[in-house]
């Protein structure tokens, strides 16, 4: 009856491949609506590709000459050149390979500001930027957090209006993930264009639903996980320094090349990429990107917004909800937070996982400023995040789920 996310089914592959010392258990979960956190499921090609990569050519690629190394390389670099695709991006080679966003966004921001430099970032950040812009207030680095308005929504002149002399970044979200406000990242480039700053994006939520283009829009640094949008496994992430920006690095060690010499090689992407790389998430991850060019993103996001459009349109019919963000639909992308009545956010969320097999984050979601600018850093607030995936059949079952809660069906 209902979508049933088929863990089964990644099961099924692995019994074809006669592999059995993997033994995965069904989760207890019908509608999988968490997909800020991380997608789920991915399309069936990124499980085999792990797979594949585990079982038929997994050395360490870049530290030794035969064909399993060079298979892996080749991967890895093709990959590279997938990621350049889908950003329209010239040189493959400044894509670094990271964990996650979080990584990119600590290597972009810590590699790049020194004492005395000034980085203006907003109130919707998630903590991914205040966590570190907050630690180098430690080493003489300033920063401002421009205010969003109450429905999580950037003024962009309140960014021009932070700028000092010593002002070198300005970091901001593309996709919010507590409200999916979309920000209007072409236009804060052309204002740090124009002042000279680099602009810093944080796609966490964006990459592979939102069009980014480098090419396009002055986007210096960008940030993205491979686990979300992408839809690669969790541990890939990546992060393009584009427009001839150098970064110090922030971690050294072996890196396959430059091996008689102690110090960190200083060409891309060695300089920044330490230690063997993550070869069967790069691989994973490579096929998310295949699925998403042969699919299309613009597909992908007419379904997404389809999806939240029908979601928010049946959630509004019902009593005592309140949802956050802009009522303007064509300007949120992927997240719906809501609260129900004065019932706390994370009940809320027990009783669609207990009751309904629905899975969604409750609480504050690693973003406190944003959730100030909101007024619910004490509530915190029940998000539902969509993916390629989920299907209007969902929507209408989670939607009556919320009606019964509601109405008290559980008090
Ligand atoms: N940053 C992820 C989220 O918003 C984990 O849930």
């Amino acid at each position: 009856m209902y979508n049933t996310y088929n863990v089964l089914k990644v099961q099924k592959l692995i019994d074809k491949r006669q592999i059995s010392f993997l033994s995965l258990k069904r989760v207890n979960v019908l509608i999988y609506l968490d997909n800020a956190a991380t997608t789920f499921p991915k399309p069936e090609s990124v499980y085999t590709s792990i797979m594949n990569a585990m079982t038929n050519y997994g050395a360490n690629p870049g530290r030794g000459s035969h064909a399993m190394a060079i298979e892996g390389a080749r991967i890895i670099y093709e990959t590279r050149e997938l990621i350049s695709e889908l950003f329209n991006f010239d040189d493959p080679l400044r894509t670094i390979y990271t964990f996650n966003a979080t990584d990119s966004l600590n290597l972009a921001i810590k590699g790049l500001l020194k004492k005395g430099d000034h980085v203006i970032t907003t109130s919707m950040e998630h903590n991914s930027v205040l966590r570190p812009i907050h630690e180098l207030e430690k080493y003489g680095i300033e920063h401002s957090i421009v205010q969003c308005e109450k429905d999580g929504s950037l003024n962009i002149d309140d960014i021009t209006k932070e700028i000092k002399d010593n002002t070198k970044l300005v970091v901001t979200v593309h996709v919010s993930n507590l409200t999916g406000t979309i920000f209007p990242i072409k236009e804060i480039g052309e204002i740090c264009k124009k002042n000279n700053l680099i602009y810093l994006v944080d796609a966490a939520q964006s990459a592979g639903v939102l069009d980014i283009d480098l090419k396009k829009m002055n986007i210096d640094l960008l940030a993205f996980p491979g686990h979300k949008g992408l839809l690669g496994p969790q541990g890939t992430g990546a992060l393009i320094i584009n427009n001839n920006i150098v970064l110090n690095q922030i971690r050294e060690g072996g890196t396959g090349s430059k091996s008689s010499s102690v110090y960190q090689p200083d060409f891309f992407p060695d300089k920044y990429e330490s230690g063997t790389p993550n070869l069967p998430g790069i691989a994973g991850l490579n096929a998310g990107i295949k699925y998403i060019l042969k699919r299309g993103q613009k597909s992908i996001l007419e379904h997404e917004k389809k999806i939240i459009d029908l979601f928010i349109n049946e959630v509004k019919k019902i009593d005592n909800i309140q949802i956050y963000g802009s009522d303007d639909i064509s300007s949120r992308c992927g997240v719906v937070s809501l609260n129900v009545n004065e019932m706390d956010s994370a009940e809320v969320a027990y009783l669609l996982d207990t009751n309904y097999k629905i899975a969604v984050r409750p609480g504050l979601h690693c973003a406190p400023l944003a959730h100030k600018t909101l007024g619910t850093e004490d509530s915190g607030a029940v998000r539902f995040s969509f993916g390629p995936f989920n299907t209007e059949k969902e929507i209408l079952i989670a939607a009556n789920a919320l009606n019964d809660i509601s109405s008290g069906k559980y008090n």
